[in-house]
C-alpha cells in the first residue's frame, strides 16, 4: 500500500508542520522564525533561518564519518577518462577551489557564471560558490556567445568559470573563444575568468583577467588555504538558472538555499527512494535544471553517489552506453529524458545491448523533461523489467510537481500520465475565466499559491516580470503554461504548452527567441517559427521567412544562412535544420500569425480554416512550402 494519500492529506492539513518536519533532514546554522511567510509580497520559506547548502551536500557527511563514501563518479566515453571522488576528496577539492575564488575577490552574494562541460570541475565550481554564499549561474555549454552575453548582462557576475573545451561525439568545441566573444558583446565587464585547461585544447589566457584553474588552486593549496562554509539566509539565492521565456530575453529563475535543500532531501527519500551510499544517476547536463537538482544537489545532500557522464545515450560508442554505466557503478536509479530512450530504442529495438550487462542493482527508471509517450514507456518497462516512472516538473519548480513517489510506495502507473500532485502542490485545471474545469476536461494547469519550498520566489532582479509571467493571468495561482487534464483519480495528463515554448530533445527553447534571431537577417521581413512533431526529439523547430521586397537572391542560400544564424546566435542545441522562404504568412485580419494552423498543416492534422483568416489561399502556399522540404506529406 502506498503512503502517498495519507502523506498528501497530512501536508494539506498542516503545510507548515509538514515542511518543518521535512526540514529536520537538513543541518541549520540558525532556526527559522517562520516556516512560511510573505516577505515584501513574495512567498518565502524558512524565514529567518540560516544554513549553507555546500555544508549540507558535502561537509556534514564527512563530519558524520562517511568521508570514505563515494560522492562523484566521472565517466567520459568521449575522452576515455574515468575518475572517482570520495566525500573526503570532494571536500578537499571544493574547499580549495572556494579559497581560490575568495582570493579572486568572490564574496557572499556575488554572482559567478559557469560555462562548463560535463566534468567533475563543474560540480566543484557550483559547490564552491555555494560554500562562499556566492550565487552561481550555470550556462549550458551548447549555447552560443550572444546567449551567454545576455546572461552575463543580466547576472552581472564578478567572475566566470569555464573549461578550455567541451566535447561532442563529432567535434571538440573550444569554449574560450566563445567566452571571449560573449565578453566582447556584453556590456557588463567581468573582473576574473577561471579556465580549466583540458588535454584536448589549450585555451589562450589573457593577462590580468584570465586565471588558470589548476594554477589558482595550487596557490591556495600551497598556502594551506581552504574556505569554510559561509552561513546564508534560507531565503538568499543559491543560484540563478536562465530558462527560455516567450522572448529572446531568458528568465532568470532564482532558487533559494533553504527551501531548495529541504525539497531536495524530501524528494530523495520519498520520490526517488535513494539511500545514503547508493548510486543515483541523472543522465542530463549541469546546464539544465535536472542537472542542478539531480546531478548535483539532491544526491549529495542525501549522501549518495552521483554520476557525471560526458557522453550520449547512443553513439558513445553504442546504444549500450547507459547499461554499461548502470552495470559498472551498480546504479540504483536512472533519471533521464524520454528522448534518450527513443534514441536507444531506435538503435536497439530488441534490447540486445541491455542483455549484455548485469543490471541487478538497478531498481527504477525516472523520466522527465518532456511528455513520456506511452510507446516509449512500455518499451522501457518490457526491456528493463523495472518500474518506469514519468514525472512532471519545470525549471521554475526545481523538483517534481506531479509524480509517482516510489519512496512512499508506488501508485499504479497509468501510461501517458506523470501521476499525481506531490505534497506542496495544490494543482487545479482552469478554464480561461479561472474556473476549475470538470475532471477529464482540458484546461490550463495551475498551482494554487503559495508554491512549495524550492520553487522560484521570483525572477532575478525582476519581480515585475515574475508576477506578470506567472501570477497575473490567474490571480491566486501559479500558471505553469502547460495545458492538460486531471482524471477521476487525480492523475494528470500534460498535453501541450500554452505559450511559444517548444521542447526539443528535452531541451526547452523559445520559438519567439528564434523568430527574433531570424528577423535580424538583412533580407528577412517577417518570420514565424513553429515546433513540429519529431519521432526522436519530440519536437523540432521549423522556420518560415518572408523576404523583403526586391530581394532577388536564391531562396536556398538565404535558408541556409538562417540555419547558420540560429546556430551562431542561439546554439546548435536549438536544432533548427529547416527554414523555408514563403511569399507570405497566414494571418488573421487583425494581423496575428496563425501558427497553430501552420502546426496542424505540418502534422497533417485535421483543421478548420479560421474564420478570421485574411486569405485562405496562403494556407495552400504554406502546405506547398512544407512539402518542398518533405514535411506534412
Ligand atoms: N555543447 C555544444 N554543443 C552541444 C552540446 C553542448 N553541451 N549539447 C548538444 N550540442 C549540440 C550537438 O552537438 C548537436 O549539434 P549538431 O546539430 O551539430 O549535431 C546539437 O547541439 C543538438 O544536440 P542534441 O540535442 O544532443 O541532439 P543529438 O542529435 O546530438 O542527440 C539525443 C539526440 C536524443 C541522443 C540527445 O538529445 C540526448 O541525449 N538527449 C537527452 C536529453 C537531456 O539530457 N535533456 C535534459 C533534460 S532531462
Ligand atoms: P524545463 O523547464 O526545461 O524543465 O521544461 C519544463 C517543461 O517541460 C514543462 O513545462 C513541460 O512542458 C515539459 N515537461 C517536463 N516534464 C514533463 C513530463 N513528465 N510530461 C510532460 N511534459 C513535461
Amino acid at each position: 500500500m502506498s503512503r502517498y494519500h495519507e502523506t498528501y492529506a497530512a501536508w494539506k492539513q498542516d503545510p507548515a508542520g509538514f515542511w518543518a518536519e521535512a526540514a529536520k533532514g537538513i543541518d541549520w546554522e540558525t532556526p527559522w522564525t517562520d516556516v512560511y511567510a510573505k516577505v515584501e509580497g513574495l512567498d518565502r520559506w524558512f524565514v529567518g533561518a540560516e544554513l549553507n547548502t555546500c555544508w549540507n551536500a558535502v561537509d556534514r557527511h564527512v563530519k558524520a564519518g562517511h568521508g570514505g563514501r563515494l560522492a562523484v563518479i566521472y565517466d567520459s566515453p568521449v575522452t576515455g577518462a574515468k575518475a572517482q571522488y570520495t566525500y573526503n576528496q570532494l571536500l578537499d577539492e571544493v574547499a580549495t577551489l572556494a579559497a581560490a575564488l575568495e582570493d579572486l575577490g568572490v564574496r557572499k552574494g556575488d554572482r559567478v557564471i559557469l560555462y562548463m562541460p560535463m566534468i567533475p570541475q563543474a560540480l566543484f565550481a557550483m559547490l564552491a560558490c555555494a560554500r562562499l554564499g556566492a550565487v552561481h549561474s550555470v550556462v549550458f555549454g551548447g549555447f552560443a556567445p550572444p546567449e551567454l552575453a545576455t546572461r552575463i548582462n543580466d547576472a552581472k557576475p564578478r567572475a566566470i568559470m569555464t573549461a578550455s573545451c567541451g566535447i561532442e561525439p563529432n567535434r571538440v568545441i573550444p569554449y574560450k573563444p566563445l567566452l571571449d566573444q560573449a565578453l566582447d558583446i556584453a556590456a557588463h565587464k567581468v573582473e576574473a575568468c577561471v579556465v580549466f585547461q583540458r588535454g584536448q585544447v589549450a585555451a589562450e589566457l589573457k593577462t590580468g583577467r584570465d586565471h588558470d584553474w589548476d594554477g589558482i588552486c595550487r596557490v591556495a593549496r600551497g598556502f594551506g588555504r581552504k574556505a569554510g562554509c559561509v552561513p546564508v539566509k534560507a531565503t538568499d539565492p543559491l543560484y540563478i538558472l536562465y530558462t527560455s521565456g516567450t522572448t529572446g530575453q531568458p528568465k532568470g529563475v532564482v532558487r533559494d538555499n533553504g527551501g531548495h535543500a529541504v525539497a531536495m532531501k524530501w524528494s530523495m527519500d520519498n520520490i526517488y527512494n535513494i539511500k545514503p551510499g547508493e548510486v543515483f544517476w541523472a543522465a542530463s547536463d549541469v546546464g539544465w535544471v535536472v542537472g542542478h537538482s539531480y546531478i548535483v544537489y539532491a544526491p549529495l545532500i542525501q549522501g549518495a553517489a552521483t554520476i557525471v557522464f560526458e557522453g550520449k545515450p547512443v553513439g558513445t560508442p553504442d546504444a549500450g552506453a547507459f547499461w554499461r554505466v548502470i552495470a559498472e557503478y551498480r546504479v540504483s536509479a536512472l533519471f533521464t529524458a524520454p528522448t534518450a530512450f527513443r534514441a536507444i530504442r531506435k538503435e536497439d529495438p530488441e534490447g540486445h545491448f541491455i542483455r549484455k550487462y548485469d543490471l541487478t542493482a538497478f531498481r527504477t527508471l525516472f523520466l522527465a523533461g518532456e511528455r513520456a509517450d506511452p510507446e516509449t514507456v512500455k518499451w522501457a518497462e518490457e526491456m528493463l523489467k523495472v518500474p518506469v516512472i514519468d514525472h512532471w516538473w519545470q525549471t521554475e519548480t526545481g523538483w517534481t510537481i506531479a509524480g509517482n513517489p516510489v519512496g512512499l510506495g508506488m501508485l499504479p502507473v497509468k501510461h501517458g500520465s506523470p501521476s499525481v500532485a506531490m505534497p506542496g502542490y495544490d494543482i487545479r485545471v482552469l478554464d480561461e475565466g479561472g474556473h476549475e474545469v470538470p475532471r477529464g476536461k482540458l484546461g490550463a494547469i495551475c498551482v494554487k499559491l503559495p508554491l512549495p519550498p524550492s520553487c522560484l520566489p521570483t525572477l532575478w532582479n525582476n519581480d515585475g516580470r515574475f508576477r506578470k509571467s506567472y501570477l497575473s493571468h490567474f490571480p491566486g495561482y501559479y500558471e505553469t503554461a502547460d495545458a492538460g487534464y486531471m482524471d477521476e483519480d487525480g492523475y494528470l495528463y500534460i498535453m501541450a504548452r500554452t505559450d511559444d515554448i517548444i521542447n526539443v530533445a528535452g531541451h526547452r527553447l523559445s520559438t519567439g527567441g528564434m523568430e527574433e534571431v531570424l528577423a535580424g537577417h538583412p533580407n528577412v521581413a517577417e518570420t514565424a517559427v513553429i515546433g513540429i512533431a519529431d519521432p526522436l526529439k519530440g519536437q523540432v523547430p521549423v522556420g518560415f521567412v518572408v523576404l523583403k521586397s526586391g530581394v532577388a537572391r536564391p531562396a536556398a542560400e538565404i535558408e541556409a544562412e538562417c540555419v547558420t544564424r540560429i546556430r551562431d546566435k542561439i546554439g546548435a542545441v536549438a536544432a533548427l535544420k529547416t527554414v523555408v522562404v514563403v511569399p507570405r504568412l497566414p494571418k488573421t485580419r487583425s494581423g496575428k500569425i496563425l501558427r497553430a494552423t501552420m502546426r496542424k498543416i505540418a502534422g497533417r492534422e485535421e483543421f478548420k480554416t479560421p474564420a478570421t483568416i485574411d486569405d485562405p489561399a496562403i494556407l495552400d502556399e504554406i502546405r506547398a512550402a512544407l512539402a518542398s522540404k518533405g514535411i506534412g506529406v
